[in-house]
Order: C-alpha cells, then sequence, then structure tokens
C-alpha cells in the first residue's frame, strides 16, 4: 500500500479543517504535516487535532513558502481575497494545491493564477465540491454516455434560504458587492456545472441583470429596529430573528459564533450578550450595510451555439437547486435537494409522448451533498497520478466558470453583453 499524501493547511478555518479531517477518517490517504495561519489560536488547535509538531506552524502561507517544501501538497481554506496571494508562492514552491472556491473576485488575478499554474506544471484543484456530491456525479454520468445526445441548452436555479443567505450575505463576510459579487461567492459551483456540462467548450457571450429588492430598509417591518435583541418590537414573528436563528435553532455555528471565537468555551449567556452588543449577527436585516443582489439572472451562449441560464433567487423558504438539460435526444430535470432526477425521452410509440425513467440518488446528503470528502479523495489521487474522477475539476472549466461570472457583473452594471477571451 502507498504512503499517505503529505499536506499542509493554509488557513486553518472551517474549510480548511473540514477538507483536512480527510486524514482523520482515510490516514491511509492524507496526512497533514503543517498549518500556516496567522491566527494563532486556530493554528494550534489545528495542530493538536491533526497532531502536526511545532517545526511544521508557520503565520502566513508566504513564510511557509520561503523554507523547502516539506509536503506533497497544500489545502488552502483562506479567504477569497487571500486566495491567490497565498497560492503564488506556494505553487511556485512546488506544492499540489486544493484551493477553495471562489478562485478569486477579479478576471487579472484569475488569468495570472491560471499562467503560474500552468508554467509551474503544478496540480490545482478547486473546491468545486457539487461536481463530487451523488446526484451531479449521476447526471453527468449519464451526459457522457450520451444518453441525451449532444446538450444544447441548461437551465438552473439555485435557490439560497432566508437563514442561509442571512448568515452569510446579509449579516455575514460576504455582504459586500466590490470583494464578494454574490453571483461568484453563491452560484460559482453552479456556473462551474454547466461549464462542467459543457467541457472544453467556450462560454463566448454573457448578459446578466439582478437587483436588490428584497434585504432593503424599505422592507424592514413596521415596529422593527436595527438589533433584534435590542429594539425591535417584532423579533418574536420574523423569520430572521437572531434569537430564534442563531440561540434557538441554533443555525449557521460557527460562523455566527466568530465573534466570540476568543472565549474558548462560551455560555448561552455570552452569546445573548454578542447578539446585543456588537456580534454582526445580531443586526436587523433589512438595515445593514451590505448591498449584493439579492437576485441575479445569468445568460451564455456557447462557442458553439449551445445555451444556458442560471437564476440566483434568494431569501427562500426552501433552499435547493433545480436543473435541467437538453439534449438532441431527450432531457434531465431534476432537484438535488429530493436526490432524485428524471431521464426522458421523446416516445414515437401511440398513445405515448414521452418515456420517463426516475433516477434515485438519494445517498448521504451531508457536506454538499455529499461532495466534500469525496473531492479531496480525488485531490490526493490526482497528487499521486492516479485515474483521477469525472468531477475532477479541469482547471480551465474553474476558470471560465469564474469568467462567466465576473462577465456578469460587468453585464448587468453596464447593461451589455460581454464576450469572453478564448483560453484554450
Ligand atoms: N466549497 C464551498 O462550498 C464553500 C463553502 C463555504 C465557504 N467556502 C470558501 O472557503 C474559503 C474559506 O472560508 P472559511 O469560512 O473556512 O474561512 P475562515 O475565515 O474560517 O478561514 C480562513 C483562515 O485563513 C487564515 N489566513 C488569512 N491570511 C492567511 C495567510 N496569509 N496565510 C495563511 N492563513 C491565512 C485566517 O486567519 C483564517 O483562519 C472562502 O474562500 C469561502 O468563500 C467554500
Amino acid at each position: 500500500m502507498s504512503s499517505p499524501v503529505t499536506a499542509v493547511i493554509v488557513g486553518a478555518g472551517h474549510r480548511g479543517v473540514g477538507y483536512a479531517n480527510l486524514s482523520i477518517h482515510k490516514p491511509e490517504m492524507l496526512k497533514i504535516v503543517g498549518v500556516a495561519d496567522p491566527d494563532e489560536l486556530r493554528r494550534r488547535k489545528a495542530a493538536e487535532k491533526f497532531g502536526v509538531p511545532e517545526e511544521g506552524l508557520y503565520e502566513t502561507a508566504q513564510e511557509m513558502a520561503q523554507v523547502p517544501q516539506f509536503a506533497d501538497a497544500v489545502i488552502n481554506g483562506t479567504m477569497d481575497l487571500d486566495h491567490v496571494p497565498t497560492a503564488l508562492p506556494l505553487l511556485e514552491a512546488g506544492y499540489d494545491m486544493l484551493l477553495e472556491k471562489p478562485i478569486c473576485p477579479t478576471r487579472e488575478e484569475l488569468l495570472t493564477l491560471l499562467q503560474t499554474t500552468r508554467r509551474t506544471g503544478r496540480k490545482l484543484m478547486i473546491g468545486h465540491v457539487l461536481r463530487y456530491a451523488p446526484f451531479y456525479v449521476a447526471i453527468k454520468q449519464r451526459l457522457l454516455a450520451g444518453e441525451i445526445g449532444d446538450v444544447y441548452a441548461v437551465h438552473s436555479t439555485e435557490a439560497v434560504s432566508y437563514h442561509h443567505m442571512a448568515a452569510a450575505f446579509i449579516r455575514g463576510r460576504w455582504a459586500h458587492r466590490s470583494t464578494n459579487p454574490m453571483l461568484l461567492a453563491k452560484c460559482c459551483h453552479d456556473l462551474d456545472l454547466i461549464a462542467w456540462y459543457y467541457s472544453g467548450v467556450r462560454p463566448a457571450y454573457v448578459s446578466s441583470m439582478g437587483a436588490r429588492t428584497v434585504f432593503c430598509e424599505a422592507n424592514a417591518p413596521e415596529g422593527s429596529g436595527t438589533r433584534c435583541l435590542v429594539d425591535c418590537d417584532v423579533e418574536a414573528d420574523c423569520a430572521y430573528s437572531a434569537r430564534k436563528n442563531y440561540l434557538e435553532q441554533k443555525l449557521w455555528a460557527p460562523y455566527s459564533w466568530e465573534a466570540i471565537e476568543h472565549i474558548e468555551e462560551p455560555t448561552d449567556e455570552d452569546r445573548e450578550r454578542s447578539l446585543r452588543e456588537d456580534n454582526p449577527f445580531g443586526r436587523c436585516v433589512y438595515r445593514t450595510d451590505g448591498d449584493v443582489m439579492d437576485h441575479q439572472s445569468v445568460i451564455i451562449e456557447f462557442e458553439n451555439g449551445s445555451t444556458a441560464s442560471h437564476d440566483m433567487i434568494t431569501g427562500t423558504p426552501r433552499p435547493g437547486r433545480t436543473v435541467h438539460i437538453y439534449g438532441t435526444e431527450g432531457e434531465i430535470e431534476g432537484f438535488m435537494e429530493d436526490g432524485a432526477f428524471v431521464v426522458r425521452h421523446a416516445d414515437a410509440r401511440a398513445g405515448e409522448e414521452y418515456s420517463e425513467e426516475p433516477v434515485d440518488v438519494s445517498v448521504t446528503m451531508d457536506g454538499h451533498g455529499g461532495g466534500d470528502l469525496r473531492l479531496v479523495e480525488d485531490f490526493v489521487a490526482a497528487v499521486r497520478g492516479q485515474e483521477r474522477s469525472i468531477s475532477s475539476t479541469e482547471i480551465l472549466d474553474s476558470v471560465y466558470g469564474h469568467l462567466i461570472a465576473y462577465a456578469a457583473d460587468e453585464a448587468m452594471t453596464q447593461r451589455k453583453v460581454v464576450e469572453i477571451e478564448d483560453l484554450g
């Protein structure tokens, strides 16, 4: 049996540590030998959890890149704006890398990363975990088998639930358009899936429209205030109540308690006090300084004339992703959260309009439909030079998925159709 791939965690936050958990579930595949994080508490906790010795600990990725390479790969779980500045020196130092999505907020940085990856010959995989969810794997298998012929149109939607929207994009750290346009931050998964269905075909033209019309002060209910637990008369009836969401339903921990992460074992009183005082999760969702769009649609024309459209809708009661793929010989339609899709074919028999095959993929739905750890396993296979799964991220598809998001923002703001260049 081969020895485990060795990796360092760069950015020991929620996602970096989550991916590194594969080393606990499958120590024969992955061993964590280093951690870089400027946050001393996080660095220490990760070192303890994964048994990393003192000499493997660094304050930053950049510092780690200056010592001779001491692992095969990097799990890069830094925040969006830190991805490229932390990735470049480590790719240059010889590490392969699993890098979280979204890759980066600008086209210029993305192209620098692509050039560096190509020049150094390193393996770079992006955290497009949905490609590993059984639902999407099963769909891709059928497309590859030619079951619906050549794909010429795709329509997908992502409904971001009211509590997810509030936690990440209204009260959380992905609230500002200048650094985190929401289509990029949230739907880069969906745009990547579209690029993956059409793998190898360039998205050529992009158009988009969107707005922020829900999470605005004009929609604040009468009697509401600035903080749910301080000056709101309607808190008890509001679906966005910070008390309900974070103290009672206990949604979105640990994000909701980042503000008191320095307290080793916070009590309920500590949590409630933070929501009253300075925890951003205690704010009224209708009165924040955030400015991301709360709904946006994008239309794409590929170079071979195929098309795709995606709708991002937020603040919905039920979260979920739908997909409808149309091919020359049939169609596939499904809802990921149901763990099921159907494959339809036109049926020329008398009395029949079409035949329909239901496909059940309702296996484990944890961690992005079960995708998170499967992605790390595929990354390990890639680093070992073994055969990769059909989900394996082709870097050019990931790049095109992101270029669609940047182009959509430009198209929406400037009310125009934006062309995407050939990077093949
Ligand atoms: N794949 C998904 O579906 C998915 C889901 C949620 C978040 N994300 C993405 O995952 C990424 C990480 O999110 P998170 O919530 O885990 O973030 P986090 O803030 O919990 O972790 C980031 C860590 O990086 C550290 N860091 C900052 N600068 C550094 C440097 N120069 N060198 C080393 N470490 C540094 C920070 O101190 C922090 O501990 C983000 O890009 C986010 O958008 C992806």
